[in-house]
């Protein structure tokens, strides 16, 4: 791999240090105020700073032109680009209802120019906070130095792993088939990684301050424009494998309208390989449908012993759908959010869209991986009981 440039480095150095700093620094100023969802007239000499010194390094790798450093820098220092510009955002230096353009002209240059040469968005996707965040002596990228950021992506990307993990061995089962011998240790492997994302999702449950998320993380994932256009906040959805589990074991449809509205949306807020699975699962049968088709052979020891399993890993699938909605949504979002001042609500979600719509969308994407008895929206729950029919 070809050496990062001497202005990269610095940009990522400042990033991890002087950045973090003067973030930590703002949040301790707003947190304070009664009203703490507000930034105006506030820490405006860090803003300043955060703004100019931020741009200058920027400009300077501008000029360079040295975009020629392969994927996994290119992805990186876009990472960084990203990370300034949602800071941006989130002290409102840039706010993308006040203008029609980012202001931030050499950021958005940048962001442009790698997003387009590499395949993904240009802005900062959950993956340069996660899974692709690389530590320096143990300590990896963040806004701020307070805890509760840690433990927020500590467990996003804690239960992001354990998705893949699941997702990973559903994907190993295609070319075996269902009545493999092999392929009940893949549903073994595949059900222990989904009840681990429900542990770890329970611990943050227990562990993560509500006022603190949702005051002092959360904003720095809001949407923001680069160049001209709003691109959507990040959020621990954006990788393939929670779809993957979606698809191959048959709960969500890529032929249900609003499913594959919602994975053509995420297709470029994903990693290039990530986009590729994703792309491939699309056109795989899923395991509801194989065990459907399999009713005559529904006497075998396999079908039974594979069928109970399979049958568990949907109800587990949905259970993690439904403690990411019922608790962490319920009470870092909607909980705090009812508390919130009017003037703040319209510009409160990632996605962009009123709560109450994300609320409602988020709602029918867990019942269709429950699958909820529902009349309005495609889920499993018939075929789910023709099946558990089947079973002696
Ligand atoms: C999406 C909230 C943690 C997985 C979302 C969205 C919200 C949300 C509001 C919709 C995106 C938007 O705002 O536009 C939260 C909160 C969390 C949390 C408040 C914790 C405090 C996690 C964790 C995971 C996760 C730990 C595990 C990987 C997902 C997924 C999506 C998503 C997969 C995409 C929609 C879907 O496919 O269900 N989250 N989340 N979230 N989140 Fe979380």
């Amino acid at each position: 791999m070809k050496a990062n440039t001497a202005k990269t480095e610095l940009f990522d150095d400042w990033i991890r240090t002087r950045f973090v700093e003067l973030n930590s620094a703002l949040e301790d100023l707003y947190f304070a105020q009664a009203d703490r969802a507000n930034v105006a007239g506030i820490g405006e000499d860090y803003k300043i700073c955060l703004e100019q010194e931020g741009q200058a390094l920027i400009a300077a790798l501008l000029a360079e032109g040295n975009t020629d450093q392969g994927f996994d820098k290119a992805f990186d220092l876009l990472g960084n680009v990203g990370l300034y510009m949602a800071a941006c955002r989130r002290h409102e230096i840039t706010e993308p209802s006040r203008e029609t353009k980012s202001p931030l002209l050499e950021a958005s240059a940048l962001a442009l120019q790698i997003g387009a040469s590499i395949g993904v968005t240009p802005r900062f996707a959950t993956a340069h906070l996660t899974t692709h965040n690389r530590a320096v002596n143990g300590r990896y990228k963040r806004f701020t130095n307070l805890p509760d950021e840690q433990l927020f992506v500590d467990y996003n990307t804690r239960g992001i792993l354990a998705y893949k993990r699941a997702a990973d061995a559903l994907i190993k089962i295609q070319p075996l088939g269902i009545s493999h011998p092999l392929t009940h240790d893949l549903m073994s492997a595949a059900l222990v990684a989904l009840q681990q994302v429900i542990e770890s999702n329970s611990d943050l449950f227990e562990q993560l301050d509500a006022q603190r998320f949702f005051h002092c993380v959360r904003p720095y994932y809001k949407p923001y424009r680069v160049g001209s256009q709003i691109y959507r906040g990040a959020n621990a959805g954006d990788f393939a494998g929670i779809n993957v589990i979606d698809l191959l074991l048959g709960l969500c449809q890529g032929n249900d309208p609003t499913y594959g509205q919602l994975l053509v949306d995420k297709f470029l807020f994903m990693m290039p390989e990530d986009q590729q699975i994703l792309r491939d699962c699309m056109r795989r049968t899923s395991l509801l449908d194989y065990f459907l088709a399999a009713g005559d052979q529904s006497q075998a020891p396999w079908y039974q012993a594979n069928l109970s399993l399979l049958l568990e890993l949907c109800q587990v699938h949905g259970e993690t759908a439904s403690q990411h909605h019922n608790q962490l949504v319920e009470k870092y979002i909607s909980q705090p959010s009812a508390q919130m001042p009017e003037q703040y609500l319209d510009k409160l979600t990632a996605s962009g869209p009123p709560l109450p719509v994300l609320l409602a969308a988020l709602e029918k994407l867990r019942d269709r991986r429950a699958a909820a008895q529902r009349s309005d929206i495609l889920t499993r729950f018939h075929d789910i009981q023709q099946l558990k029919a089947t079973l002696e």
